[in-house]
Formats: structure tokens, C-alpha cells, sequence
């Protein structure tokens, strides 16, 4: 095993640049701000509530993962965005609706202060949104320009040490690789050339990696994850991560599937569907960006259950996801899955789960959390895809020739010993021999 990095100190101030500020990113941002004012507690946030237990069960040392390893504190993050809606991140969070008018009242002047930058947007990746804070430009190339200048004022004006970027943007429509995506300079071409095959998306985590600053993507658009971008971050040291965050009924899903797995229960079908009355939700309405979210959710069964390992429990599973636009219920999703299992001897049962949740209160801690957690890769030098940040994400990016991690379990033993490694402690491998010798 190569030997753990040398990270350099998270002194100075850290630049949070979220693209996109509507329900998640205000969510994230106003509760960092409530956060560090001990208005409310950071619920569902590993870097700021969880602990790593260190050596033998025996030794009793379980410290908090923000006292164990450096990341940048709370009151070190500056929040910048871009939006093609001029509103202010108060103005914007009032319009998302999650987060209650006192609470919001009670931060509203730092809200006020966070106006959104002009956006690179096309509405051809985005077709049930339209808004007049868009840049123009001569070419895409032109518009990452314009973008790096943004990112390097900002870092300028806010007196920040170090930036990374979180697309926390709508979902875009489907695309899949093209030969545009397959080298940085075939990619470099077609910005010059506006080539079609180049969403906003792209675009945004051109500019970062360019930059060298670590790059996230909330949603389940391409984005960074294509060959000429993992080429250009190996140049230039950029961490990356994505694609869409695991909150509500996939996160139910990879922490139900596992269980009945390890059981050897089969699975005849999963059936779920879902209410959904934000602004995710109208543009999700739209068939072509809802095939890039249902490309995302369906994906997780198949790895998690292995079919191929298993195929009189899982081979003919039926796996139906709906989303449904409801505006009465804004950020307040329902979901309802119902699965058809079967145990011993074949005979069946079922499994209902009626899911009531906040999308954006489940997706805010990790925006936080992925945008330190990089932070830290960026300081300990640990360029292009971070697999172990799976657990946060519905489509895991991985390496070529490896298939995606998406039992939360694994993950989150993976993100754990990821820490350990970095810090030169022992991995936990749990096998617990040594207790009984
Ligand atoms: N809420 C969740 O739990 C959750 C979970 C997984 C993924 N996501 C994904 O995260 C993204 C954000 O979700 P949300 O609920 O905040 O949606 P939202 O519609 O409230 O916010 C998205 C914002 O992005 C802006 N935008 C769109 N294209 C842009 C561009 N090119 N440049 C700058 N701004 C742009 C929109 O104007 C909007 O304000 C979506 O793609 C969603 O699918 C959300």
C-alpha cells in the first residue's frame, strides 16, 4: 500500500462556489450560516456530527471526524453561486420554500449579501427553465473564460486561501459519451466550435478543473464525468466527485437492499414512485431531463444485488421509478416503494415503505460535507476521482473497468478507512480474531 500523503493545513478561507441557487444549495448555505450562529444543530452532516472509532474495540477511541483529520472549519467557508435568476440567497430560499421565515429572518442580512453571479446557460440542456442572469459569449470556450474570471474575483474579493465547486444546477437533459467527451483535445475543440454535445454543465466543471479547484456534481448530468475531464483534472490536481446526491427514496433503497441481499432474500420486484412539487420537480417533469434522473436511480439495484451472482433471486426483477410533478407538496417529497420479495421455498411478501421527506434537508449536510471532504483531497494532493465519496452519490463515479460501489455500508466503511489511511492509522478490516485469541 503506497503510503499516506502529507496534507497541508486547512488555514486560510475556503470559497464554497455553488452553481445553481435554488432549493438545495440556499438550503445548504443558510444552514451553514444557522449552524455556526448555534441557531440549530448540522443533523445528517458526517463532518461535523460523526465519529471514527481508531484501533481495537478495546482502546476506546473514537474521536470526531472534524477533530481527527483537518478539515476547514465552518466559520473559514465563504459561500459564492451563480444563478440565471438575479434573486439574493435570501430572496432565493424564500422562493424554494424548505427552510421557516423566522429562521431565515435571523440570518437575513449574510443572505442578502450572497447575489448570484451571471450564468453560463442554455436552455437547450434545460427546457422548462428560462431566466435573464445569463452570460453571453463567442464561444463555449469563451463562456469557461468568463467563468474563471468569476472564480478568481471571487477568490480575490473574499480573501480565500483555496475554492471548490459544487453543481448543485438542474438536471440537464440525457446526453451520453460522444467522441466531443473522449480527450481534452477533442474537447477543447468542440467548445471553440460550440458543439452541441458540450452542456452549461460541462462547461462550469471545464473552468474549475482548468482552475485546478475540485469539482462535485449534485446532479446526475455527465458533467465532469467524462474521459477529456479526468484528463485534464490529472493535470492539473483537480479532485472530483458525483454524480447525484443519494437523499430520499435511493437512499431508503441502498440501505433496504443490502439488508434483504446479505439474507439471501429474493427480489421479485420494486415498484417506486414518488410526489414531487419544487422546482427539481418541473424540470424533471420534462421527459429528456427525466431519463437522466431515472438512468441514475434504476442503476442501484443491479449492483447492489449482482443478478449475475444470483439469478434465481434477482435475474427477472422488475424495477419500475416514477417522479411525479405535484406543486402543492413543494420540497416535501412523498415516495412510496412497494417490494415484492420471496424466502424460503419461494413464498412471497411484501415490503411498503412510505417515505415522507424533506428533499433538500437530506441533500444540504452533504453538499457540506462533499465540498470539505474535497477540500481535504485537494490538500493531500489526491487528483481526479474520489471513490471513496460513493456514499454520497446515487451513480458513483469510478475508475474504468471497475463497477460502481453503491451498498451504503461498503461506502461508508470505505470513506472511514479512506480517513484512517490519510492519517496513518490502522485499517478496520472487522474480522475481530484478536479479540478471542
Ligand atoms: N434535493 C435533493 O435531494 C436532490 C437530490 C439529488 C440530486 N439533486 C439535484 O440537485 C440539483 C438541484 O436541486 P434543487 O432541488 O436545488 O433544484 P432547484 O430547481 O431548486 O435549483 C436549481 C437551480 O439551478 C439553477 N440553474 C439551472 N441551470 C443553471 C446553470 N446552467 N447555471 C447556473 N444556475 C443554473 C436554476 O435556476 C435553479 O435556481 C438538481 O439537479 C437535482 O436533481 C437534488
Amino acid at each position: 500500500m503506497k503510503n499516506p500523503p502529507k496534507i497541508a493545513d486547512a488555514t486560510g478561507k475556503l470559497g464554497v462556489l455553488l452553481v445553481g441557487m435554488g432549493a438545495v444549495s440556499t438550503t445548504t448555505i443558510a444552514g451553514v450560516l444557522a449552524v455556526r450562529r448555534g441557531l440549530a444543530p448540522p443533523i445528517g452532516s458526517l463532518t461535523q456530527m460523526g465519529t471514527i472509532r481508531l484501533g481495537k474495540r478495546t482502546e476506546g477511541r473514537s474521536p470526531l471526524i472534524k477533530n481527527f483529520i483537518p478539515l476547514a472549519s465552518l466559520d473559514r467557508v465563504v459561500f459564492g453561486a451563480w444563478d440565471i435568476f438575479e434573486e439574493n440567497a435570501f430572496e432565493a430560499a424564500k422562493t424554494a420554500g424548505v427552510l421557516e421565515a423566522d429562521l431565515l429572518e435571523k440570518i437575513r442580512p449574510e443572505l442578502e449579501a450572497i447575489k448570484p453571479m451571471s450564468a453560463v446557460f442554455d436552455r437547450r440542456y434545460v427546457k422548462r427553465l428560462d431566466g435573464p442572469n445569463v452570460k453571453k459569449g463567442k464561444s463555449k470556450k469563451d463562456l469557461a473564460e468568463q467563468l474563471i474570471e468569476d472564480m478568481r474575483r471571487f477568490k480575490k474579493a473574499n480573501n480565500c486561501d483555496r475554492l471548490v465547486m459544487v453543481w448543485c444546477g438542474s438536471t440537464e437533459v440525457f446526453l451520453t459519451e460522444s467522441p466531443a467527451h473522449a480527450t481534452l483535445s477533442a474537447f477543447e475543440k468542440a467548445l471553440e466550435a460550440n458543439d452541441d454535445s458540450i452542456p452549461s454543465s460541462m462547461i462550469y466543471a471545464y473552468a474549475a478543473i482548468q482552475e485546478g479547484i475540485p469539482y462535485a456534481n449534485a446532479a446526475p448530468n455527465l458533467s465532469a464525468d467524462v474521459p477529456a475531464l479526468i484528463e485534464l483534472a490529472a493535470t492539473t490536481g483537480s479532485p472530483l466527485a458525483g454524480k447525484d446526491l443519494k437523499t430520499g427514496q435511493t437512499l431508503i433503497k441502498t440501505i433496504i437492499a443490502p439488508g434483504l441481499k446479505a439474507r439471501l432474500l429474493g427480489v421479485e420486484g420494486w415498484y417506486s414512485t414518488n410526489i414531487l412539487g419544487n422546482r427539481d420537480g418541473e424540470v424533471l417533469d420534462d421527459p429528456e431531463s427525466f431519463k437522466t434522473k431515472e438512468e441514475s436511480k434504476k442503476s442501484v439495484l443491479d449492483y447492489i444485488l449482482q443478478p449475475n451472482l444470483y439469478p434465481e433471486l434477482y435475474k427477472d426483477l422488475c424495477h419500475v421509478v416514477r417522479i411525479n410533478y405535484y406543486p402543492p407538496r413543494g420540497d416535501n417529497k412523498e415516495g412510496w416503494d412497494n417490494i415484492d420479495i420471496f424466502g424460503w421455498l419461494n413464498y412471497k411478501m411484501q415490503l411498503k415503505v412510505n417515505f415522507l421527506c424533506r428533499d433538500s434537508i437530506l441533500a444540504a449536510p452533504i453538499v457540506l460535507d462533499v465540498a470539505l471532504f474535497l477540500d481535504l483531497a485537494g490538500r493531500a494532493g489526491m487528483e481526479g476521482i474520489q471513490e471513496w465519496l460513493s456514499f454520497y452519490f446515487k451513480s458513483p463515479m469510478h475508475a474504468p473497468g471497475l463497477y460502481p460501489e453503491h451498498d451504503l455500508f461498503i461506502q461508508s466503511m470505505k470513506l472511514k478507512n479512506t480517513l484512517r489511511f490519510l492519517r496513518g492509522e490502522d485499517l478496520i478490516t472487522h474480522l475481530g480474531l484478536e479479540y478471542y485469541d
